[in-house]
Order: C-alpha cells, then sequence, then structure tokens
C-alpha cells in the first residue's frame, strides 16, 4: 500500500498505535538452545495483517529476516497431506491436544503415533511423509511450496540450519523413537528436512500471506497460486486451533479465538477463516515459546477488531451490495441540462457504498481499504445502511476514525437509512463531542435523499447555491424547438395553476386529465408501497413538465404528484390538447416529440443506473 494510502488508513493508524503500545514491553528470552537463534536483536517487532482481498498492512520491522521455526509445522503438515493422503498421515500422525510443550516426546501408547502434527514429533513424521525423488528434490518441493504460501522466492537461512543441526538431540531422540516405532523409516533424512523447513528466513509480511493464503482456502490472495489443496484447508485449520500453542492452546482459544501457530523465532501466525490472515513477530518468548508481545498483541486484536472465529464468521466478505457514483446513478430529482452537466464530471467524486450484512472488521477493512484507494478523487462517500443488520464495536470505532481522517481532507463520510442504526449515530456523535472533532454526522433518512444532497453540494460548489429559478414557457422541455408562432399558438390554451407546498396535484388512480408545465417549485412523484409508505419515484423542478404521458395513453394516474415547494405551473388539459391537435397538429406532434425525448432520456439513464448496480 502506497506511504500515502497507509496514512490515510484508519486501520493503518490503529496497528501503529498497537506496535507503539507495547514496543517498550521487553519482558521473554530469545530463544538460546538453538545457538544461532540467541544472537537476533530481541528488540525486534513487527505486526502485520493481510486480507484475503490483497490488502497488506505492515508496521514495524515488517521486513526483517527471522526462521520460521514452529510455523513450518502446518505447512508441511498440509504438504504430507496432499502427498500421501488423509488415511496414510492420520495412521501415522494424530490430531489430538497433548497440553505437553513442543518438544515433548508425546508418543500414543501402543502405536507410538506422535499425538499432533504440531509437536516436534508429530512434525518430524510429517517430513517423512513429504514426496520426493531424492531429499534434494524434498527440499526443493517443500521450499517451492512455502514460497507459494509467502507469494515470493524463500530460501534457507543456512546458519540456523546447522546450528539447528548440530544442536538438535532431542529432535534426533524423537526420530529414533518414531523409527522405534515404525512411525518413520529413517530419522536422519526426516530430521534433516524438519532442520532446514524450521531455518526457512521469513520476514512479518510473509507470515501475514502466509496466513492469509490459509484463510483463502489455500489461494495466495496476491499471486493466486494454490498452495494447499481446499481438501486440506479445514483439517490443518483444525489441528492449529488445538494444537498450534502446545499447552497454552486452551487460553488461547478461549481469549483470541483464531487457528494460530507460533515458533520460537518469535512469530505468530493467526488466521481469520474466509477473511485475513494476521502475522507478529518479537523474538522474547514466554516458558512455553511463544512471543510475549506476539500473544498481547493478538489479545488485543482479537478484542478490539472482534476477530474471535466464534463472533466474527458471519461478516460477509462482500460487505458491497452496490457500489457506484452519482455521476453513475442519479437521484430521482431530475434536473435541468445545466446541473446535469455538472453531476457527470463532478459526480464522479461521489462514491455510493451500499452495504450489507454484519459490519465486522473484516468487512469494514474491505469498505475503508476501498474509500483509501481513491485517494483524493474522492470528495464524498456516502454509506447506505438499508441493508446492514449488525455494526460491531470495532467496525464504529474504526469508521469513526475514518471520518476524523477523511475530514483532515476535505473529504466528507454521510450515512443513509440509518433508522436501525440508532446506536453507531449516538456512538459516532459521542466520540464527535470527546473528541472535539470539526466534522458534522450527516445521516439522511434515505439513499435517494443522501444522493440528492450530494448532488446539491456539487451543483452548490460550482454554481453557487442555486435559487429556485422562473422558467419561461418558452424553456420548458416540453417547449423545447417550439418556435414564436408555435408557442403563440400553446399559451392561450393553457390554464395557470398554483399550489401550496405539500398539496396533491393529482393522485395514482384519477383519470389523466391534463398535463403539467413546471414555471417555478419543485413537484415529487411517489408511489405508495407495499408497506403503505411513500416511495419518491422522481422529483421535478421549473421547466420540466409532468401527466403528459397518462394524457396521451388516456389512462389514469399511475402516480400521485404533491407540490413540494409552493408551485406555479401552466396545465394543458385534454380539451385543449386535442383542440391543439385538430387546428394546429404540427405543434401537438412537436409535443409529443419532446415527451418522447425525456422518455428515452429517462430510459438511458435508468439503463446507466441498471447496468451500474448491478457491477
Ligand atoms: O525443533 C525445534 O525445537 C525448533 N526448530 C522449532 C521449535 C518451535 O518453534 C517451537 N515453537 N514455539
Amino acid at each position: 500500500m502506497p506511504d500515502d494510502d497507509r496514512e490515510r488508513s484508519p486501520i493503518y493508524r490503529y496497528l501503529q498505535a498497537l506496535h507503539a503500545r507495547y514496543a517498550g514491553l521487553r519482558d521473554g528470552q530469545v530463544a538460546t538452545y538453538i545457538p544461532e537463534l540467541a544472537k537476533v536483536d530481541p528488540d525486534r517487532f513487527s505486526i502485520c495483517i493481510a486480507t484475503t482481498d490483497g490488502n497488506v498492512y505492515e508496521v514495524g520491522d515488517s521486513r526483517h529476516p527471522f526462521t520460521i521455526q514452529s510455523i513450518s509445522k502446518p505447512l508441511t503438515y498440509g504438504l504430507a497431506l496432499g502427498d500421501r493422503g488423509l488415511d496414510e498421515v492420520q495412521s501415522r500422525i494424530g490430531v489430538e491436544p497433548t497440553g505437553d510443550a513442543f518438544n515433548s516426546i508425546s508418543l500414543e501408547p501402543g502405536s507410538g503415533r506422535p499425538l499432533n502434527p504440531m509437536i516436534n514429533a508429530g512434525a518430524i513424521a510429517a517430513a517423512s511423509l513429504v514426496s520426493g525423488r531424492s531429499q534434494d528434490d524434498k527440499v526443493a518441493r517443500l521450499l517451492a511450496v512455502y514460497s507459494m504460501y509467502a507469494g515470493r522466492p524463500l530460501a534457507i537461512d543456512n546458519d540456523v540450519f546447522e546450528s539447528e543441526r548440530a544442536s538438535g538431540h532431542r529432535n534426533r531422540a524423537i526420530g529414533h523413537m518414531l523409527r522405534n516405532f515404525d512411525i518413520v523409516d529413517d530419522p536422519e533424512p526426516a530430521l534433516d528436512l524438519y532442520f532446514r523447513q524450521c531455518s526457512i528466513a521469513i520476514d512479518c509480511r510473509d507470515l501475514s500471506l502466509m496466513a492469509a493464503t490459509l484463510a483463502n482456502g489455500g489461494v495466495h490472495p496476491v499471486s493466486g497460486e494454490r498452495a494447499l489443496d481446499a481438501v486440506h484447508v479445514d483439517r490443518v485449520l483444525s489441528v492449529m486451533t488445538t494444537c498450534g500453542l502446545y499447552d497454552a492452546a486452551g487460553e488461547w482459544v478461549f481469549r483470541v479465538g483464531m487457528p494460530a501457530k507460533s515458533g520460537v523465532g518469535g512469530g505468530i501466525l493467526v488466521v481469520l477463516p474466509g477473511q485475513l490472515g494476521i502475522g507478529v513477530y518479537s523474538p522474547r518468548l514466554d516458558p512455553h515459546g511463544n512471543s510475549v508481545r506476539g500473544l498481547e498483541v493478538c489479545r488485543d486484536l482479537s478484542r478490539e477488531l472482534d476477530l474471535h472465529f466464534l463472533r466474527s464468521a458471519r461478516s460477509a466478505r462482500s460487505v458491497f451490495r452496490a457500489r457506484y457514483s452519482t455521476a453513475e446513478v442519479r437521484s430521482k430529482r431530475r434536473r435541468p441540462e445545466s446541473e446535469r452537466s455538472v453531476l457527470s464530471d463532478a459526480g464522479q467524486g461521489v462514491r455510493v457504498y451500499e452495504l450489507q450484512g454484519d459490519l465486522f472488521f473484516p468487512s469494514i477493512e474491505a469498505l475503508i481499504a476501498e474509500i483509501v484507494r481513491r485517494g483524493d478523487d474522492l470528495a464524498i462517500a456516502v454509506l447506505d445502511f438499508k441493508r446492514v443488520s449488525a455494526v460491531g464495536p470495532a467496525a464504529a470505532r474504526i469508521l469513526f476514525e475514518l471520518m476524523t481522517s477523511m475530514n483532515e481532507r476535505g473529504q466528507l463520510l454521510i450515512f443513509a437509512s440509518c433508522e436501525r442504526q440508532g446506536r453507531l449515530l449516538r456512538f459516532l456523535d459521542e466520540e464527535r463531542v470527546e473528541s472535539g472533532a470539526s466534522w458534522r454526522l450527516i445521516a439522511l433518512p434515505d439513499l435517494d435523499g443522501a444522493i440528492e444532497w450530494c448532488e446539491n453540494e456539487l451543483i452548490a460548489a460550482t454554481h453557487g447555491v442555486a435559487h429556485a429559478p422562473t422558467i419561461a414557457l418558452a424553456d420548458n422541455d416540453l417547449c423545447r424547438g417550439l418556435d414564436a408562432a408555435a408557442l403563440d399558438v400553446l399559451a392561450p390554451l393553457l390554464t395557470h395553476r398554483r399550489f401550496a407546498a405539500r398539496e396533491t396535484i393529482f393522485r395514482q388512480g384519477d383519470p389523466a386529465e391534463a398535463l403539467f408545465l413546471l414555471a417555478s417549485g419543485q413537484v415529487t412523484i411517489a408511489m405508495t408501497s407495499p408497506h403503505g409508505a411513500p416511495k419518491r419515484l422522481s422529483t421535478l423542478s421549473a421547466g420540466m413538465s409532468f401527466g403528459e404521458l397518462a394524457l396521451v395513453i388516456g389512462g389514469l394516474r399511475s402516480a400521485d404528484v404533491v407540490a413540494t415547494t409552493a408551485v406555479d405551473c401552466w396545465e394543458l388539459d385534454r380539451a385543449a390538447f386535442d383542440r391543439l391537435g385538430a387546428s394546429q397538429p404540427q405543434v401537438k406532434i412537436a409535443l409529443l416529440q419532446n415527451m418522447l425525448r425525456s422518455a428515452h432520456e429517462i430510459v438511458a439513464r435508468l439503463s446507466r443506473e441498471v447496468t451500474a448496480l448491478a457491477a
């Protein structure tokens, strides 16, 4: 993510704050039982989040290399499942948590089967199941698969490998125990591959993308490469959930609640299935061999961003029901050409996001990333909540941060259809007051009204505040192209009418006995929805006409027309229209042509909008 975009993102700013919160924490010790690991800089620290859409947020030492260590175990377990199939792998490795340390010799009584693939015994067994024509071929295949998880070529840190191999006596003992129970044929090649996999150099960004690959069903979110068959993803995530943090797994699921794997190199890989991956790196470890800062960061992320998988599973990745600009989809207010051209240009800068489902961190992240990506091209973002069922506290918090950061850049974030989001609006308003933020909380009853509000803002910004004009008969849309003679014929047939604001001009079902040409003011055309609520179909202003189609086809009124403001207009009733046809057919034809032209414009605009809404 480009630097400037990063600074705009409330998510990036949140991660920076979280990093700062634990940067001073110096509890724990770096691993020293592998001598090379004792040389690492204990203060290195990074937090990275990668989404299944390919958005990556990284703070701290995100490109500093360290060795993957036990985080390699789920990847090799997945590879073994792919190479040998579930039955053979299960015949040699169980899936039960041990409650013991990572290097415990936890073998099943009788069979000698390691209890799970996350402890060293199970991992060594898994390494023995990786296929290959030779040891080098196995190493190359394993490295290739790990590189697919990371989305870039990875390499082995030979200093660590040598150090691990030289000091790996306990693992060697485990290897020979496995040989004793015929779990592995020859422990040496299995141990060699295991030591090499643990010594692969990665960085924290890689870790988050590896996690996002697992979250994305085995496919890397950026490269699109498949690192693991979909059928094995759940199996790998299941053992990570129950066994990934060894004898701290229970506490982990309770407090963080996501499949994860830690390593003595100081990394923790965390997966929120279907949504995102997290990588944390800090080499100081607790007695269980888990990164101290890493655990704290993951607990806070889970709590503050609602990431516990038993809570966040409902949030649909497709938070967007529709997204478009107001250049593509207009309000129901019909506007004169002078205003329409303003909206065609400036409307690109107003983006409408019809949201849906539950808004938790993963879904709000997609919205933030979209808005940040728009950069300075975005003037106003409209969020429509009509189909939003719930807004989590983390999402509310991030929306607040977004309003503040957008406001700092002179951008507006406005809300629509929030009748069921009272709590959210109260939270935003209270936070606004408490923080002394200068932005206005703009929430409009419905999306159409919100789009019209934006349009008025754009037009006012271009033309200055629009004063309600009075449009002469000659300039009315229905009189387009009529010369003075034709107007002289038409004018005497018209009746001048005045309607007060909110006065009904005609109702749905009334016989259509006249058409109306608007001189000044606005009228709203509405129908009563099945729920009894008035549904605005259109708002017309001076220079437009209404009621003409029903008059021409001789039907009943298809909707109510109500004066939105005080209205001045001309009425052409049926008798006069028929007289016009009899005496001046070319004038009537000109009127009919103008009716067809504006009907065509409406159909063309609606087709564009349907296309934009379907996009
Ligand atoms: O085998 C070992 O001891 C190391 N290569 C890996 C151990 C490890 O990462 C444990 N995780 N917390």
